[in-house]
């Protein structure tokens, strides 16, 4: 089997080819490495059966020979994360809404398989259940900025159904709540990478508003595996899955799990939305998904803890050297 990675060199999608390559699969990428990295996918890069096109999903001729090429295609290219969305709006709408046209034409005129990466960001403002896929999207006004981005994946999505629809092409939509894990950067504004940095290094830790706000974090490798379980179940097919973890925290028990699980002595400070974002920036006061669709589906569930998780995230972070102390060599 061959498959065509989107953003392979970013974080999910470094995972995923990992995984795939585990499987004696052929793996092609193409990113244009704008959040994703060479170092994210060094590993793979001596591998016979791993192809990485440094390109944009925007460009015609590239797309056009990859997807002649494979049997299926995982679209994860995207301009990803609240802080690109409110530093470069045009990029983000054009990147996600054109990238995921022209993925899904040429995907319909070679007829082969989609996956998209969508996001939980398309529900909304909702603040008292659990999301299920059958929920109605709650968005802010279009001069709110950080709504641009929830606006682009459900137009993917939109895209997607209408293709299965009215072409009878092959896709599944999943949508990725926070997910995490190694390689995750937090540069653009991702939580956990920035709270485990900031605690490593003794620095304080950053809690946008009062911390209250709530979220469920996934494991990368979980969500991998459900993003291939539903690839390959034909009833999926045409149809969109919550991909998460069902278990909630606020960003407050976070900050003070990893400084704990840090051993850290890094201060908890606090910074409103509107110094941060700038005025008026709107933040989701609680984000965790109903699982039971996938479950049916296909006997997914998450497989670790947060604990664990944010273990194997502080490992790995001191791996690369960050924070690392001659006390922390002799742990
Ligand atoms: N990580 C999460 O918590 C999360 C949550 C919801 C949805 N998602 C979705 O999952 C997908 C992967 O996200 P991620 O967390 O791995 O982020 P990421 O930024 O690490 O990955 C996105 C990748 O796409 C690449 N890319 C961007 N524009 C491109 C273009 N025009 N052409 C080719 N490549 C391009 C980037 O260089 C990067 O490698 C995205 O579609 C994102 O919207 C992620």
């Amino acid at each position: 089997m061959k498959s065509l990675v989107t953003g392979g060199a970013g974080f999910i999608g470094s995972h995923l080819c990992e995984e795939l390559i585990a499987r004696g699969e052929e793996v092609f990428v193409v990113d244009d490495l704008s959040t994703g990295s060479l170092d994210n996918v060094r590993h793979l890069r001596n591998n016979k059966d791993f192809h990485l096109v440094v390109g944009s999903v925007l460009d015609d001729t590239v797309l056009t020979e990859l997807t002649g090429e494979v049997d299926r295609i995982f679209h994860l290219a995207a301009a990803v994360g609240v802080k690109l969305i409110m530093d470069r709006p045009v990029d983000t709408i054009e990147t996600n809404v054109l990238g995921t046209e022209k993925v899904l034409s040429l995907a319909s005129k070679h007829g082969k398989k989609v996956l998209v990466a969508s996001t939980s960001e398309v529900y909304g403002k909702h603040r008292d259940h659990t999301l299920s896929e059958i929920d109605n999207m709650v968005l802010g006004p279009t001069k709110k900025r950080r709504w641009a981005y929830a606006c682009t994946k459900a137009l993917d999505e939109f895209l997607a159904f209408a293709y299965h629809e009215e072409k009878g092409l092959p896709v599944v939509v999943v949508r990725f709540f926070n997910t995490i894990g190694p390689r995750q950067s937090g540069q653009y504004g991702m939580v956990v990478p920035k709270f485990v940095k900031s605690a490593l290094l003794g620095d304080p830790i950053t809690v946008f508003g009062d911390g209250t706000q709530s979220r469920s974090f996934t494991y990368v490798k979980d969500a991998v595996r459900a993003v291939l379980m539903l690839m390959e179940a034909p009833a999926a097919e045409g149809d969109v899955f919550n991909v998460g973890d069902g278990r909630e925290i606020t960003i407050l028990e976070l900050a003070r799990r990893v400084r704990s699980l840090t051993s850290s002595q890094s201060e908890i400070v606090f910074v409103p939305y509107d110094r941060a974002y700038g005025k008026g920036f709107e933040d989701m006061e609680r984000r965790a998904p109903d699982i039971s669709k996938i479950r049916k589906l296909v006997g997914y569930g998450p497989s670790v803890g947060l604990d664990e998780v944010l273990g194997i995230i502080i490992r790995h972070m001191r791996d690369a050297g960050i924070g690392e102390t001659s006390a922390h060599r002799a742990l």
